[in-house]
């Protein structure tokens, strides 16, 4: 038996997962060690979502398992299943703050599991969870934004201030769902990066699915490629060109949708911008 300091914290192992007569997810098999920044890219529809969602124990599987820091998720009762989940934070693409909260108190849900019993303002949450909202806030450079109504922000802040709830979780991994798929080209490379560097400093596990081959193979450690539910890419980003990228995905295009775009993808060597490269999936992708 291995010991835990060298255990994977995400096994997954033959996972399935069918919504009726969908597909969502066929035999995945993936194992992720601790501090690996994984990109999971596939176009819109590929089981990215499905997959980040099991790990989170969102999910129960069709068949197959997933194992997260050391439990295995179907298996657990109810009690143990929400520890777990402290541990595992996540971020989305659209955020998912409240709205009319101020940005501290969005921060402070992140603790949520850490009280007990609901919070009806600032002043019901102890003194040392402000403090240390706070100091998350500090990190991702809102603290001056505090005390702003939370959709008084723009997307990259609102964004910003989700990566900064998640931190409030103290989380060994950070699970990111399309994370700046809502999000203008600077504000996404702000995004991006903090996310790298938080997960630098911090050790965490990162799991992010994009639709962008550009910006995956600018910014994970390892792509993980799905399509239709199935891996079909799983290979260092270090080395992986472009065109490699693209050709697996140009093989499997099966829409003309997919292929207008896959062909404009290749054809594009515009920089990032307003006018850049489309990404693998268009503007409609969840
Ligand atoms: N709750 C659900 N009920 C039915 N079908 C679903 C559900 N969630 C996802 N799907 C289907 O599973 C497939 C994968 O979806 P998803 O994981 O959201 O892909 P992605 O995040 O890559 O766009 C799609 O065909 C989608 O329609
Ligand atoms: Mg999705």
């Amino acid at each position: 038996m291995k010991s835990t300091t060298t255990s994977p914290i995400i096994t997954i192992a033959g996972l399935t997962k069918d919504f009726g007569e969908t597909h969502a997810l066929r035999d995945v098999n993936l194992t992720v060690e601790k501090g690996e920044v994984v990109v999971l890219l596939g176009l819109s529809g590929s089981g990215k979502s499905t997959l980040l969602r099991h790990v989170d124990g969102l999910e129960l599987p069709t068949a197959g398992d997933v194992t997260v820091l050391g439990q295995s998720l179907p298996a657990l009762r109810p009690k143990a299943l929400r520890k777990l989940r402290g541990r595992v934070a996540m971020i989305f693409q659209q955020f998912e703050l409240v709205p009319s909260l101020t940005v501290l108190e969005n921060v402070l849900t992140g603790a949520l599991s850490r009280v007990k019993g609901p919070r009806l303002g600032l002043a019901t949450w102890p003194a040392s969870l402000r403090r240390e909202a706070l100091t998350h806030l500090e990190r991702v450079g809102l603290l001056h934004r505090a005390y702003n109504r939370a959709d008084q922000l723009s997307g990259g802040q609102q964004q910003r201030v989700a990566i900064a709830r998640a931190l409030m979780q103290n989380p060994d991994v950070l699970l990111a769902d399309e994370p700046v798929a809502s999000l203008d080209p600077e504000s996404s490379d702000v995004v991006m990066k903090l996310i790298r560097e938080i997960a630098a400093e911090d050790g965490l596990t990162v799991v992010c699915s994009l639709h962008q081959v550009d910006l995956a193979l600018g910014w994970g450690d390892r792509i993980v490629g799905l399509r239709h539910g199935e891996v079909v890419l799983d290979t260092p980003a270090s080395g992986l060109s472009k065109a490699a990228v693209m050709e697996i995905y140009g093989r499997v295009a099966t829409t003309t949708t997919e292929l207008t775009v896959i062909e404009r993808e290749l054809l594009a060597d515009a920089p990032r911008g307003r006018d850049a490269a489309p990404a693998l999936a268009d503007g409609a992708a969840s």
